[in-house]
């Protein structure tokens, strides 16, 4: 395999362990201890599974976490009130509706609901206008995951071609703003592929670093990229495989089997962005209860 692999799992750990340190030296003397609630509603079996990875994430480094199952069936405004109750809950200095929602709740309403200061999702709209404008803010954890990995690689993106293919409000979008901003880490010339793109691949083969987050098993091949390009895979896909025991397996948005032989580095699946995105969730978690405890931390 020619490319290098960018290791979220182990960047993320770096990161976990830096948390936990600051909560133990900071929080912990003063009786202070960060909280995170995280919001599921229905049966969707993936989000069970980041969800309890989340929490799990939460206990190993001394956050406070919970969860908050609800029905498939729970009314939009049954949900709205409890994120109101949690909006005023001193306990919980986070808030996260886990995402995609049953379809008879509307997922823009929901993300206004919830406090700017408590939205470690990034997801309000005063949290993805002040993005856009490049003012502090809590920004979206899968975007923060990436660019940090990237930084942790000294992978320099200044003046870079960056496709990014997907623009959801959780990944693609944020994920591009980001990329724009005129800051040491970012100010890339980038570019948005989407559904409605007429020739994906014209975009990736003149692509430095390319983003796959659209949600397609394997989708991009070696032939759609250039030697040597930076790819970041952001899928999370189940394809049925009948040699496993569970009847399924985890591949990305990228055919990891060739475009590991082009590419200069590539992130896994399971492995890179997953892990990273969990990590920024813990650490946006940690800014949300120091501005509230009005703790200066250094992160
Ligand atoms: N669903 C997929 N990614 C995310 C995320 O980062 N946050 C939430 N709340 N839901 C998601």
């Amino acid at each position: 395999m020619k490319a290098k692999i960018l290791d979220g799992k182990n960047t993320s750990a770096l990161i976990r362990n830096e948390i936990k340190k600051i909560i133990d030296k900071e929080y912990k003397p003063r009786n202070f201890q960060p909280g995170l609630v995280a919001i599921l509603v229905g049966n969707n079996p993936a989000s069970k599974i980041y969800v309890s990875s989340k929490v799990k994430a939460c206990g190993e480094v001394g956050i406070y976490s919970k969860v908050i199952e609800l029905e498939e069936a729970t009314s939009q405004n049954d949900l709205i009130d409890i994120i109101k109750q949690l909006n005023i809950n001193p306990k919980f200095h986070g808030i996260l509706v886990q995402q995609p929602l049953p379809k008879h709740i509307n997922t823009e309403v929901v993300n206004e609901t919830i406090e700017p200061s408590k939205d470690v999702d990034g997801f309000h709209p005063v949290n993805m206008g002040k993005l856009l404008l490049g003012e502090p803010c809590l920004k979206p954890c899968t975007p923060l995951g990436i660019i940090e990995l990237l930084k942790h690689y000294q992978i320099d993106l200044s003046g870079k071609n960056v496709v990014v293919i997907g623009r959801s409000n959780i990944v693609g979008k944020p994920l591009a703003a980001m990329l724009v901003q005129k800051n040491k880490f970012t100010n890339a010339t980038v570019t948005i592929c989407h559904s409605a793109t007429k020739d994906i691949s014209f975009f990736t083969k003149n692509a430095d670093v390319v983003i796959a987050a659209i949600g397609k098993p394997e989708f991009l091949k070696a032939e759609m990229i250039k030697d040597d390009a930076v790819v970041i895979d952001v899928g999370i896909n189940r394809v049925e495989d009948l040699n496993s025991k569970k009847g399924y397996r985890i591949v990305g948005d990228v055919k990891f089997d060739e475009v590991c032989e082009k590419a200069s580095y590539i992130t896994p699946v399971p492995g890179g962005i997953g892990p990273m995105t969990i990590a920024m969730l813990l650490k946006n978690t940690l800014i949300a209860s120091s501005k509230i405890y009005g703790l200066e931390l250094n992160v």
